[in-house]
Formats: structure tokens, sequence, C-alpha cells
């Protein structure tokens, strides 16, 4: 449900609504010819280019949807000089490596930690072969233009893992309303499209006016060690006496995200897993942590602090709400399923072709407002709110398997500790883009 307060034609796809296919492919790319590159751009590869409207409908949707971006390096290479506002972007995403996202920089891919991203083509179909179809057909217009980076091609995991991540979790639920854009659910905040969009209503910053209704894109490989995090949960499953153990194990893992595997938020479900609940959208995001007779800033029976939900947005933890720190997320799983000999192990495989995790995608307008953010001052942060996130968090220093005392994991007994030895998602690096409007393809990217 659309209003006419955006313009939904001249905004990319991915950016409000997501592209939402089950294989999408990352492909990043080196400019090596900008002229040819920029002569091709508009009368070649915008047609291709997907708009938020087209997405709207079915009967509009591409077979394939394409979105682009482009890194700062990539805009200079385009002899694109203005200042778009945003220094995180700017500076790319390996000058944030450690200090700022706790990232080890030795595990990141070689290809984020150079200098030849200058963009990346997100290219979303059901299949494999539609996406390489487009790229083939974007790789001819360009002409020998580009080169390939890096790519990782995303898909979404198979039957009844469909739409869950690698641990297993449902995701994809909980996403700001947009103000103009979306109606929200019962529990969904409103935030302003200046969070997202640039120039719009809530975008304070000052920003050359091709720039509007463009959004910056946070992009992170983020490896999940699917084995050991199953490992830890089962050598630590809590002990309610009403579960079975492995209830207790799933019990223990819900906590840590905040959602049952189903996606019932453990808020509104603390020790048992409701997926009639989960699949109720009228309900599955209709909490804020606040119940009546508990009080907000010490109870931890209904959710924990340190649940991965929580302290990626507090809700009502914040007074008032807060409604300057949000993103629009868009990632999809990349990589294989789980081995035997993994699971019989427990320990992730070495071989690169089976290392799996999150291809994640963050649109924001102000990526140290958003991405950053939240990964620095709330996940990775001991001391808001009392805990660092058990699922992304890291010390902050760019050190490996920082130990994690959270309280509240056990909802029999609130105020005991599990300690987390070992960091279940291991950042691979990734980059910062500035995914433009058409209307700047094609008045100022394009020649
Ligand atoms: C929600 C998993 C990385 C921010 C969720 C949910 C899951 C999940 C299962 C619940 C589904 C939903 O509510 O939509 C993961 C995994 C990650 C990861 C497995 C890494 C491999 C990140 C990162 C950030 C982030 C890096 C930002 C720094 C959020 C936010 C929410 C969320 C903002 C929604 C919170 C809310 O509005 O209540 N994540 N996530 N996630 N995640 Fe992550």
């Amino acid at each position: 449900s659309a209003d006419a307060g955006l313009n939904l034609t001249n905004i990319q796809g991915d950016i409000l609504i997501g592209m939402k296919k089950n294989k999408e492919l990352f492909f990043f790319f080196t400019i090596i010819n900008s002229t040819l590159f920029r002569s091709q751009l508009g009368s070649g590869i915008l047609p291709l280019i997907t708009p938020t409207s087209q997405l709207l409908a079915v009967d509009t949707q591409p077979t394939t949807a394409v979105n682009l971006a482009f890194s700062q390096r990539g805009l200079t290479t385009l002899d694109i000089t203005d200042d778009l506002g945003d220094t995180a972007f700017a500076n790319g995403q390996i000058d944030n490596v450690a200090s700022i996202l706790g990232d080890e920089t030795s595990n990141w891919e070689s290809a984020f930690a150079g200098t030849s991203i200058h963009g990346v083509f997100l290219l979303a179909s059901d299949t494999v072969d539609n996406v390489n179809a487009t790229l083939s057909q974007i790789q001819a217009l360009l002409n020998g233009s580009i080169t390939e980076a890096y790519s990782l091609q995303g898909e979404a995991r198979p039957a009844d893992q469909q739409g869950h991540e690698h641990f297993g979790f449902m995701d994809g639920i909980s996403n700001p309303a947009v103000t103009g854009f979306s109606t929200p659910l019962p529990g969904q905040q409103v935030i302003d499209p200046g969070l997202f969009l640039l120039g719009e209503t809530g975008d304070t910053v000052t920003r050359p006016a091709w720039a509007k209704d463009g959004s910056f894109l946070a992009f992170r490989q983020l490896q999940q060690r699917v084995p050991e995090f199953n490992k830890f949960l089962v050598d630590n499953a809590l002990s309610n006496p009403n579960l079975t153990a492995d209830q207790n194990a799933e019990l223990l893992g819900a906590r840590m995200m905040g959602r049952w595997k189903s996606g019932a938020p453990v808020d509104l479900t603390p020790t048992v897993d409701d997926p009639v609940l989960a699949a109720d959208p009228q309900r599955n995001n209709n909490f804020n942590y606040s119940h009546p007779g508990f009080d907000l800033d010490t109870d931890q029976t209904h959710c924990p602090f340190s649940a991965h939900l929580r302290k990626t947005n507090p809700r009502a933890g914040l007074t008032p709400e807060n409604t300057a720190n949000h993103i629009i997320r868009a990632g999809i799983p990349y990589g294989p399923e789980v081995t035997d000999a993994e699971n019989a192990s427990n320990v992730s495989s070495t071989d690169p072709s089976l290392e799996r995790g999150l291809a994640f995608v963050a649109y924001q307008s102000d990526i140290n407002a958003g991405f950053a953010f939240l990964q620095q001052f709330w996940a990775n942060n001991a001391g808001y709110v009392f805990e660092i996130d058990p699922i992304i968090g890291t010390d902050g220093l760019g050190q490996a398997d920082v130990p994690r005392s959270p309280s509240g994991l056990d909802p029999a007994d609130p105020t005991r500790i599990i300690t987390i030895e070992q960091d279940f998602v291991v950042s691979r690096g990734g980059e910062y883009f500035f995914s433009p409007s058409l209307s700047a393809i094609q008045n100022t990217l394009a020649i």
C-alpha cells in the first residue's frame, strides 16, 4: 500500500521493499573505462534498473530485478566529485573496520579490504540461470568497461527453511514502516522517509540536489558458524522441566535472538514457541518489551536485554521511543546447508565453498546513525542496556572471540549469567555504497 508521497518510479526497488527473490547475486565491479561506462549507463543500463513502483504489483515485476549502487571510489572514478554528506560512505567501510565495527581485519575478504570495488549490481530472480542471463546482458551492454572485483551469490534456504537465516530463525519480519509509503502493522514503528532516503522529510544533511531519493547501502558478508552455534545451544540448554532437551536448547537460542525460529517474539511468548502467533502479521511485531506490573528497566523474564532483536531496536526501552537510529534490512542468506560431516564434528568446514552466512544489506540516509550506530553503540556495547549482542556483537576492538556474560537468558533465573566464549558470526567485510535514484543515473551519472 503506497501513496503519492514518494516518487516510487524514481527510487530503486530494493530500498523500501526489497527485491524478495530466492536468488540474489551481488556482483561487485571495477570500472576500467569511465567514459565508456557512463555512455552505456543511460540508454543501456537504466531500462534494466527496477524502481520501487515495479515491485509493488505482481504483474509488473521483472523476471530479474536489478539495482545498482556505487562506492565513493566508484563515484570518484566517474568524476562525480560532489560531497554526499556522509563521512562513513566517503571513507569506505574499511575505515570503520576495527574501532567502530569490531571486525578482525584478517577475516576480511581481500576484495573488501582492497581498492577495486567501485560499485555493485544486485540481481534478484527465481533462478540462478535468470540472474546469470541478466548479468551477461549487463556485461554486453557495458562492453568491457567494468571487470568483476568479487561476487557473492545469495540464496534463500531450501524447503521449510525458506525465509529463515542459517541459524534457523525466520528473518525479515520487523522493518520500520515509512511515513507516506507503508501502512504500519500493529507494533510497527513509523519512521520519516528521510531516515532512509536522502533529501526527504527527516533528512537534515545538506546534499547535492541530484542525490535526492538515493540511499546508502551498507553491505556486509557475515559468516555464520552454524555447527558451533548449535553445539553451544545443546551444551548450555536451559532446564525447564516441562521441555525436552531439544526444546531447552531451542529456548536458549530463542532468547539469544529475541524471536523463536518460527519468528514468534520471545517478549510475547517467553518460554514456549507459538507458530500461530509467528505467522500472524497483525500480532508478530506487536510488542515493545513493556508489561504491566513489570519494571521495564529490570525485567528479563520476558525478553533478555541482550537478545539480538532488543539490542538492535530497544522499542519502549528508550523514552521517548528512538526515531533517529533505524535501518531497512534487505539481506539474504548465502552458502550451502550444513553438511553431515560438519554436524558430526560440530565445527564449520574451512572449505571456502562451504562458507555460509548472511549477505547483509541495510539502507539508511546516514550510515553513522544507521548500520554503524546499531553495530557500535548498541550491539557491541556492553554498557548499553547491559549486554553485548550474543549474535552479532564483538568487543569493538577487532579481537577474536571475546567472552560475553549476559544475564537474562534463563527465564527461570534471570540473574544467571551464561558465558559465551566465541563469536558465532564472523564479519568477512563489506563496503558502503550509494544507491542513486533513477533520475540521478540518467541525468548525473550517465553521459
Ligand atoms: C532482526 C538475524 C545481523 C539488525 C533480526 C532477526 C533475526 C536476525 C533472525 C529477527 C527477524 C526480524 O525481526 O525481522 C541476524 C543474523 C545476523 C544479523 C543471523 C548475522 C549473521 C544484523 C546486523 C544488524 C542487524 C549486522 C545491524 C547492525 C537487526 C535489526 C532487526 C534484526 C534492526 C530488527 C529489530 C526490531 O526492529 O525489532 N536479525 N541478524 N542484524 N536485526 Fe539482525
